[in-house]
């Protein structure tokens, strides 16, 4: 039997509603006259994108894909997948994706090059973490919220096999 994973408190919900605000004032200065889509990649932005969708006080809209480089676990496969599903019209859309944490890089360049091919008007990208360390491809960062460490963190909507997403601090996962 392998021991019950510990967590430790690496990022406060306080910590984390200051970013939140940070990045929403960014993104409001932005985006206001623009009716953005924001696309929030499932399931990990779930938590992210309705703190802060909240605090973006002008017309957009929300879409979600469900895209992903892991399986279950903590390493990354390195395959990106994508659940074929219905998005909106991109072309001539300013649209934004929202992501929990950039890690290799791989999906969010993955998916940054799918939308771009469909001619939007503008395309960025807005991150709460950033795991800088692991990179394996650039991918700017238009919005980026707290730089985190190479370690497995959870909580937020982050997941470890589908647990401890309904956490509202984030924690490193101590396996
Ligand atoms: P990337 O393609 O390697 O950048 O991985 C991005 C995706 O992997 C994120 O959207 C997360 O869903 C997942 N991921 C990467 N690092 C972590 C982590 O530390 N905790 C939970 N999920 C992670
Ligand atoms: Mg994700």
């Amino acid at each position: 039997m392998s021991p019950e994973p510990e967590l430790r408190k690496l990022i406060t919900g306080e910590q984390i509603a200051a970013t939140v605000s940070r990045l929403a004032t960014e993104i409001r200065r932005d985006y206001r006259d623009k009716n953005p889509l924001l696309i929030g990649v499932l399931k990990g932005s779930f938590m992210f994108l309705a703190d802060l969708a909240r605090q973006l006080d002008f017309p957009l809209e929300i879409e979600f894909v469900q895209i992903s480089s892991y399986g279950g676990g903590t390493e990354s496969s390195g395959a990106v997948k994508m659940a074929p599903g219905a998005l909106p019209k991109i072309k001539g859309r300013h649209v934004l994706v929202v992501e929990d944490i950039i890690d290799t890089g791989l999906t969010a360049a993955f998916l940054l090059d799918y939308l771009g091919r469909k001619k939007p008007a503008s395309l960025k990208l807005c991150s709460l973490t950033d795991k800088v360390e692991r990179r394996r491809v650039l991918v700017n960062i238009g919005y980026r919220g707290l730089a985190v460490p190479d370690k497995f963190i959870v909580g937020y909507g982050l997941d470890c096999d589908e647990k401890y997403r309904n956490l509202p601090d984030i924690y490193v996962l101590e396996q």
